[in-house]
């Protein structure tokens, strides 16, 4: 490997070392349910203006076994699960569609926060993802008929060539119907871990797994 040339501002990047404060999560702390604990958790970024803070990095494994990671939004989150929204044909969709099991993580970076979920996602009923697409953004409509999401296209023209015709094709539509192909999967998890940073890398990690449909075993995990 060839030595890089010495860069101050890289060395400092690569050395950052940041001691996450006073913050606790005691077993005290935690609601008696994951979604309950994920919800507050939330809030709480929102209120303290985490950046996105319902993005989360979603893992699957393509048909041939090699692992795949982007980030989506979060759009719901209740007792059956967490949403997101996306196009079926995607890599992801078709990992999704031939094996369902997920990895996803908050990284809620500013707030010295994690949140990692474990379990399977599986496409909503088509109705929830017509609500989701009816409140969706006209360009972003649109949008999802232009982009065969995850393949190839030839230049940044023949995709702008896309969303003109798929323009002209809804021009005189008062409302752009959901592409079959476009719709929502809620992740299902079976093990939920809540980390919190602490001073000295001695952080806390409270991890609930599932124990039955509604039942929850709470663990805490060494840093
Ligand atoms: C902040 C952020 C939010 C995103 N939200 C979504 C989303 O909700 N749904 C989606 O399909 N792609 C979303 N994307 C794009 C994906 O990360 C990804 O590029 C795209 O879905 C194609 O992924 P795939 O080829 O693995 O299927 C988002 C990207 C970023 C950076």
């Amino acid at each position: 490997m060839t030595e890089s040339p010495h860069d101050p501002t890289l060395d400092a990047a690569l050395r950052t070392h940041t001691d996450y404060g006073v913050e606790k999560l005691d077993e005290s702390d935690l609601a008696g349910d994951p979604f309950t604990q994920f919800t507050a958790w939330l809030a709480e970024a929102a209120e303290r203006k985490a950046y996105e803070p319902n993005a989360m990095v979603l893992g699957t494994i393509d048909p041939d076994g090699a692992p795949s990671i982007r980030t989506v939004l979060l759009r719901g989150v209740d007792e059956r699960g967490f949403a997101f929204y996306t196009d079926y044909t995607s890599r992801k969709g078709r990992a999704l569609l031939a094996n369902p099991a997920v990895a996803v993580v908050f990284p809620w970076y500013t707030l010295h926060r994690q949140v990692k979920i474990f379990g399977h996602a599986h496409p909503v009923e088509a109705t929830d993802s017509d609500d989701y697409f009816a409140h969706r953004p006209r360009g972003a409509q649109v949008a999802a008929w232009s982009s065969d999401q995850s393949t190839p296209i030839a230049s940044r023209e023949a995709l702008e060539q896309k969303v003109h015709d798929a323009e002209e094709r809804f021009a005189d539509a008062p409302e752009v119907p959901r592409p079959e192909r476009w719709g929502g999967f809620r992740i299902v998890p079976s093990r939920v871990e809540f980390w919190q940073g602490r001073t000295s890398r001695l952080h806390d990690r409270l991890v609930f797994h599932r124990e039955g449909e509604s039942n929850w075993r709470v663990e805490r995990l060494q840093p």
